[in-house]
């Protein structure tokens, strides 16, 4: 199995481009289903998850044509209404392709979907149930962990999320748009992701408004026709490199990037004493003076990414003070801060959604196994700054999320390899 082996301390400088995110190709991908007519997907990460949701899509019968940067799709072919057990099972991303062939194709097979391992509840699906429900489908749980769901005829739906939710606000809304008539969903997530599926769907020939805020609605529309759609930047690897600039004290511009989309962490930035500029496209991190201390509780869009609490935990080592870490989305997202301390930072866990990290410590390198993507770019920043060698296994868990991680940070001056 391929692993990281990093030498901390090395200088870092330079630019680094941001690639498309993860969690926009995600949607996109899926999304083709909702028209028989071929869709261009641009500026498409090349990652572990999108591979996965390539395959999952092509073994459903849709056809895809490599171009440069991106992806020709086209599902009119598509055989069959049941999702590969195997497949679906890997990513959690493969839930989003449940509303899209339920929409089409008014029936849909599926096994609970897989992912990291991040809530000890199991990463539930009652939302997206329930969702499927109100546009009057049928849901046949025909063991605990396989559905099948099918409707006659879809009905557009007046639905409230008991709880906020990025996949199943995206879901709704992309099986909304092709159900004739007005659905108007509430409490929705308002990830850039989110505007960024309305966007693509209402060039499409869609009709939604609001995405972007707490209610959307959905004017749906028989046939969507053929799109372009270019993946909006990554804003968590955008914020992984902004923070391993600031934990290593160096000077490093991130290019290719919206900074309107971590307006929260650059707002930390300042708080804490972090030097930096922004422009449209990109933010470049200077060098500082002493960085204090500051808490954080994560909360969804436009709050702190749950997604970026892990590198920002890294950082927390490296600055004066106290910090109280407050993960309210995951209960599961914080153990693997257990790795931190064994590499030396002052870090004491209250309960499975609170730590007090205390800095600053240095970290010193240990082999270690990466459990998640996002514990596993915290750790790949941890050992870029520790003193010594640090190895990373289980680097599957990282190529889900980041593209080619190890060339592009070694092009900033970072000595990792990897190691198959
Ligand atoms: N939830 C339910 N029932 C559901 C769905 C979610 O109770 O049916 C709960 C979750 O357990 C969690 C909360 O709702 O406590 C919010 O989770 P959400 O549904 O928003 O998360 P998600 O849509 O599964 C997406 C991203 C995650 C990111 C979260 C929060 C994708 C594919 N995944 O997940 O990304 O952490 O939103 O921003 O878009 C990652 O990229 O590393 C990652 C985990």
């Amino acid at each position: 199995m391929p692993k990281f082996v990093i030498t901390g301390g090395a200088k870092l400088s330079g630019q680094i481009a941001v690639c498309g995110a993860k969690n926009s190709a995600l949607k996109i991908i899926p999304a083709s289903i909702l028209s028989e007519k071929p869709i261009t997907i641009k500026n498409l990460p090349m990652i572990e998850d999108v591979d996965r949701s390539l395959e999952l899509l092509e073994s459903l019968g849709a056809v895809i044509t490599k171009i440069k940067g991106g992806v020709i799709i086209d599902t009119k072919k598509i055989k069959t209404t049941e999702l590969d057990q195997k497949m679906a099972d890997k990513f959690r991303g493969s839930i989003m392709f449940v509303g899209p062939m339920l929409a089409r194709f008014g029936e849909v097979k599926f096994p609970h979907p897989g992912g990291c391992v991040i809530g000890a509840s199991g990463r539930p699906i009652d939302l997206f149930i329930e969702g499927y429900k109100a546009f009057g489908a049928e849901v046949d749980e025909k063991s605990e962990h396989f559905y099948h769901i099918k409707a006659k005829k879809l009905q557009p739906a007046n639905y409230f999320f008991p709880i906020v939710s990025v996949t199943a606000t995206e879901s709704m809304l992309m099986t909304a748009s092709i159900i004739p008539g007005k659905t108007i969903l509430k409490n929705c997530a308002m990830e850039p992701e989110i505007e960024a599926l309305a966007d693509y769907l209402n060039k499409q020939g869609a009709k939604i408004k609001g995405a972007g805020s707490p209610t959307i609605t959905i004017i749906g529309t028989k046939k969507l026709k053929a799109g372009i759609f270019n993946v909006i930047p990554d804003r968590i690897e955008t914020g992984s490199f902004a923070i391993l600039a600031a934990a290593s004290n160096s000077e490093i511009k991130i290019t290719h990037c919206n900074p309107e989309h971590i307006m929260t962490l650059l707002a930390i930035f300042k708080k804490i004493g972090v030097n930096f500029e922004v422009g449209h496209d990109f933010i470049k991190i200077n060098k500082s003076g002493k960085l204090i201390a500051c808490d954080i509780k994560t909360h969804e869009y436009p709050g702190f990414a749950t997604d970026l609490q892990s590198p920002y935990v890294v950082l927390m080592t490296q600055v004066h003070g106290t910090s109280l870490i407050h993960e309210t989305i995951y209960d599961g997202r914080l153990i693997w801060t257990d790795m931190l301390s064994q590499m030396g930072a002052n870090i004491s866990m209250c309960d499975p959604h609170r730590i007090i990290v205390n800095g600053p410590t240095k970290l010193h390198g240990k082999h270690l196994i990466s459990p998640d993507l996002r514990a596993g770019i915290a750790l790949v920043i941890a050992g870029l700054i520790s003193e010594g060698k640090t190895e990373i296994d289980n680097i599957y868990q990282i190529d889900r999320g980041y593209e080619h991680l190890e060339t592009r940070l070694q092009q900033i001056g970072a000595n990792i390899k990897r190691i198959d």
